[in-house]
């Protein structure tokens, strides 16, 4: 079955009842737009991290991997812009009183083709107009005028609450990757070009949150900024380009359902800007983003911290700021994309069955291990199981057939599973199911690990 007739609601089902992710807060009714990942989740969602810090940090000897604190001084959100000017065009519809975002609106309205996000409040109010775009909620067409939101969550430092101990919760987390450019720099002795990267909760008050974890007012980002020179900076943000749509390519999604959407319309500093769409359930909508953003983030650094942010060329001794190109994609969006793409219904020739095809580097658990007949193989089976949770996150079910059993690997998508039997105990050997193809082979307990560990690697 092909995704695009599997629904939102659907994939939110099998989230909850599979353990990946539950409603925040469920026992008090929930709290809107937060979302905890559950025991198959929380190792979904770390081994698509993990990936991720492996082809961008491990594999790349020029990126460097930091981890900034959440809170930081106030005054980087007077630098970014963040205080004073960033703000999302919010309308609210006068009829039945939801607010929403004017550029969520006509993305949605125009299934992600038109950039709305660069439009001036001028240009969007006349799109909707123009377009009749009416309210998603009461499908009336009364809307207020646009007005600026400001999406930081605030909070306050200390005992007093009287406005001059202000903090904001960040919401990205590359302004650490700035501010600690240098110090990254002079610890490493990196040279232009190199990149500084991190994974870390960013926070944003959204108007118009929805849709399971595609847009939550707390979530992960993972970023990577490379520093650069001017002359090298646009090769650079191609080859991220690049990089980033094969890096979710690898990872399983379908080359139709990916495309990039470069945005004709951009920031008054920034060079270019594409986002990679993903055709979720709801339609076409932005996976991550890659943006050139010249010089503005340190220069802006510079004259409000009072600091030099210059970088010296050990070669030519001169001084300059780097460009910097940014690739930004959300861990838990991502993961919403893979649970996307990875659930499918089969029929089967008597049965049908739910199953997750997660790449195997990526699938919560690696293997499980089975035993056939409780009274008789549980022993071996438990050894079994105690060997290869050594090395990977491994499962242990010994109830109800194994056909049922086998299903419920297959909807947390575990690639293998293990049944021990009478073979087991008298000459070491196992059969070793693969979920995809639901092929069974014998291989030797000494050769499990190897064979597991060639099948998961990324
Ligand atoms: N530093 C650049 C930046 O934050 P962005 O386009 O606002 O750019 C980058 O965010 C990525 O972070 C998005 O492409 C998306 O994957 C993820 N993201 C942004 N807002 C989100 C939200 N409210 N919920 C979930 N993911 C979000």
């Amino acid at each position: 079955m092909d995704n695009k007739n599997i629904s939102m609601d659907k994939i939110v089902n099998v989230c909850k009842t599979q353990g990946f992710v539950f409603q925040g807060s469920e026992i008090y009714g929930g709290f809107a737009n937060t979302w905890d990942f559950g025991p198959v989740g929380v190792e979904l969602k770390n081994n698509i991290k993990r990936a991720w810090w492996k082809r961008f940090v491990q594999e790349d000897p020029s990126t460097y991997g930091i981890d900034a604190a959440i809170l930081m001084n106030p005054k980087v959100w007077e630098a970014s812009g963040h205080v004073s000017s960033f703000g999302d065009p919010k309308m609210d519809c006068k009829k039945c009183k939801q607010r929403f975002r004017a550029d969520t609106l006509i993305e949605s309205f125009s299934n992600g083709e038109v950039a709305a996000e660069a439009m001036s409040n001028e240009e969007l109010e006349k799109y909707i107009q123009d377009n009749h775009i009416v309210c998603p909620s009461c499908k009336g067409f009364d809307w207020t005028n646009i007005r600026k939101f400001n999406p930081m969550f605030k909070t306050t430092r200390g005992t007093l609450e009287d406005g001059a101990d202000v903090v904001y919760l960040r919401p990205e987390t590359c302004q650490g990757e700035y501010t600690n450019y240098l110090n990254v720099q002079r610890t490493t002795r990196a040279k232009v070009p190199f990149a500084i990267a991190q994974i870390g909760k960013s926070f944003r008050n959204e108007i118009t949150p929805g849709n399971f974890l595609f847009r939550t007012i707390e979530f992960e980002q993972m970023e990577l900024q490379k520093f650069c020179k001017e002359q090298e900076s646009m090769d650079i943000y191609a080859d991220y380009k690049s990089k980033a749509l094969e890096f979710v390519q690898d990872l399983g999604l379908s080359k139709d359902k990916l495309r990039y959407h470069d945005h004709d319309k951009l920031a008054h500093y920034a060079k270019a800007a594409c986002d990679i769409q993903y055709k979720f359930p709801i339609g076409w909508e932005e996976l991550n983003g890659i943006h050139h953003r010249g010089v503005w983030d340190l220069s802006r650094h510079s004259e409000f911290s009072g600091k030099a942010l210059d970088y010296q060329d050990p070669e030519t001794n001169e001084k300059f700021i780097p460009n910097i190109i940014e690739y930004s994609i959300g861990a838990d969006r991502l993961t919403l994309a893979i649970l996307c793409e990875a659930y499918d219904e089969e029929q089967l020739e008597n049965d049908t069955r739910e199953v997750m095809h997660f790449h195997p580097a990526i699938a919560p658990y690696k293997v499980s291990v089975l035993p056939l007949v409780k009274k008789f193989h549980t022993e071996k089976a438990k050894e079994v199981y105690k060997m290869l949770s050594k090395e990977f996150m491994t499962s242990y079910d010994e109830t109800g057939s194994i056909g049922k059993r086998y299903r419920r690997q297959d909807v947390i998508g575990t690639p293998y599973c293990i049944t021990v039997d009478d073979n087991t105990i008298n000459d070491g050997t196992v059969t070793i199911r693969d979920r995809d193809t639901m092929e069974q082979i014998t291989l030797k307990l000494e050769d499990v690990v190897d064979y597991i560990s060639k099948k998961i690697k990324f």
